[in-house]
């Protein structure tokens, strides 16, 4: 009788061993975000916070999965922004401030939303949501009095299904998050939650300018923790109370805002433009380049053109769907109180066109406000002119965590009709597993032991022994692992075969080149085609 071997990859697990519980949208070829909450909590990345009480509106846990994209995603920017170049250094702030922090800020008076309230139900709502919903304009930053006037003018009721009640006035509502710092709890001990981490770069500016020995242009980056008090979280990960960011604070001298040395890096590069001209006037967006959107000053300053090229870059060499961006900018009413002018790089969800990553030229506003309330000297020194002078900030690059998980998921799902099976379609650099090590059958789980373990020191591996193979290789298809490697009965302690996640093809390959053809492949210097020898 023939030994059995592993497979072939085509094999598709029985119906009875679909690795889909019914709750999950295993039959959905584009997924809403509601789809696609049921799907992470079901695959262990993102669980509803305080889920066993009820849950915690706005806020969620990441699960085994969850938190190794949320760190690949976070290592990524880190190393792309701060660790690979010589301009920009990082920090790390406390969550909890100073009060006097968010004063200067402006935050504490001007970080509001407009909320309505149900005058049957007391149901709160946003209210530049609710006109965007119901008339489909754009509503951010209109006035508490604008977003009365409008709901009164289109009869808007309550939105809760069945309620229809009236809707009082709008009323301006603060977002911040506050505690006390201290054992009384009063005005003087009172502390805010951050609601940005851009202000710990500012407030550390002195600091860090001085140390870390900076000239403009530099920037300053963070990852960490911010939170917002928001009327209505919804849509999964994209508006939570809760959240990561990974911001940079851009610095360039006020008289240099369009001398950017690395413009040439991106000035063709091509991005769907949408100035608020072309919003106002009802145009549609165009496809552009940043040297073109700049001559024809739709993007002002070369500074904000680098980096919403930049960004838009990042998301593309990680696997995202170039087409799904554009950049928009932001109309005098919705711009941040400190804002010159902003735009923000979009992404084309299931729900919209929605605000992935905000761009604001902050101009000196936080470094002036932050010396003015703290009698700090915050400017720096023009060795040329031999004057003083607070630099600008010409662009904030500022985006969640969150947003861009969403952005990798939606980007990496697919359902594989032949397979009848999600395969989640993630780029190496950023799939929370990089090999799955199986064994064919229990005899093996020794030998596959040890290739775990000779994998591990390398790469982020799972064993998994348990389930057909068939089903083991679904199973790490729908988890987004880019390679699995099998142990079977011609391996003999020699060789391997190694799978591809997106075409389930295999090679066979020798134990003693594996981890070598494994870090190639997945740094992208190999494809799974080069890999020598027949393919299974
Ligand atoms: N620092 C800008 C923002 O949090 O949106």
């Amino acid at each position: 009788m023939a030994k059995p071997t592993t497979p072939p990859a085509s094999e598709k697990p029985k119906q009875s061993q679909k690795p889909n519980t019914p709750s999950e949208p295993s039959h959905v070829v584009t997924p809403t975000i509601e789809d696609m909450a049921v799907f992470c909590k079901a695959k262990g990345f993102v669980y509803p916070n305080s889920d066993i009480y009820g849950g915690l509106a706005g806020c969620f846990d990441l699960g085994h999965l969850g938190v190794e994209l949320a760190n690949n995603i976070k290592q990524h920017w880190w190393k792309t922004f701060v660790q690979s170049r010589p301009d920009i250094v990082g920090i790390d702030g406390s969550i909890i401030n100073n009060q006097k922090v968010w004063k200067a800020s402006g935050h504490v008076d001007c970080f509001e939303d407009v909320m309505v309230e149900c005058e049957k139900c007391k149901h709160r709502t946003r209210g530049d949501h609710l006109l965007e919903e119901k008339l489909h304009i754009h509503a951010d930053g209109l006035s508490k009095d604008d977003v009365t006037k409008l709901i009164q003018k289109n009869k808007l009721t309550c939105p809760l299904k069945g309620c229809n009640g009236v809707l009082g006035e709008g009323k301006q509502f603060n977002l911040m998050f506050y505690t006390f710092a201290g054992p009384s709890a009063d005005e003087t001990t009172k502390a805010y939650l951050r609601p940005e981490t851009a202000q710990l770069m500012f407030t550390n500016f002195r600091y860090v300018t001085e140390h870390a020995r900076l000239k403009p242009p530099f920037g300053i980056a963070q990852i960490g923790r911010a939170f917002r008090n928001e009327i209505s979280p919804r849509d999964f990960l994209f508006r939570c109370r809760e959240f990561e960011q990974m911001e940079i604070e851009y610095f360039v001298h006020p008289q240099k805002i369009n001398d950017c040395p690395f413009l040439n890096e991106v000035e063709n590069h091509t991005i769907l433009v949408w100035s608020s001209e072309m919003q106002e006037k009802n145009q549609a967006p165009k496809p552009m380049t940043i040297k073109d959107a700049l001559k024809q000053k739709i993007i002002l300053t070369a500074w904000h053109g680098y980096w919403l090229a930049q960004s838009h870059l990042w998301f593309v060499r990680l696997g995202a769907d170039p087409e799904k961006f554009r950049i928009r900018q932001h109309l005098k009413t919705e711009k941040s109180h400190y804002a010159l002018d902003t735009w923000d790089l979009e992404y084309k969800f299931p729900f919209g066109w929605k605000e992935l990553q905000g761009m604001a030229n902050r101009t000196d506003f936080d470094l002036k406000q932050h010396a003015l309330y703290s009698k700090t000297d915050l400017q720096l020194f023009d060795e040329d002119t031999k004057e003083k002078f607070y630099p600008h900030v010409v662009a904030e690059p500022s985006q969640g965590v969150g947003r861009a998980m969403l952005v990798f998921l939606f980007d990496a799902y697919h359902y594989d009709p032949q397979r009848e099976n999600v395969v989640l379609k993630l780029h190496p650099k950023i799939a929370p597993v990089k090999v799955a090590v199986l064994s064919l059958v229990n005899k093996l789980n020794d030998e596959a032991m040890d290739v775990f373990n000779q994998l591990k020191e390398h790469v982020v591996c799972a064993f998994d022994k348990s389930g057909s193979i068939g089903r083991r290789y679904a199973r790490n298809d729908e988890i987004g692992t880019p390679y699995c490697v099998t142990i079977d009965f011609d391996s003999q302690g020699k060789d391997v075969t190694i799978r591809d996640r997106d075409s389930t093809k295999q090679k066979r390959v020798l134990r003693t080149e594996l981890v070598s053809l494994v870090m190639q492949l997945l740094q992208g210097t190999l494809r799974f085609d080069q890999i020598p020898g027949k393919t299974l």
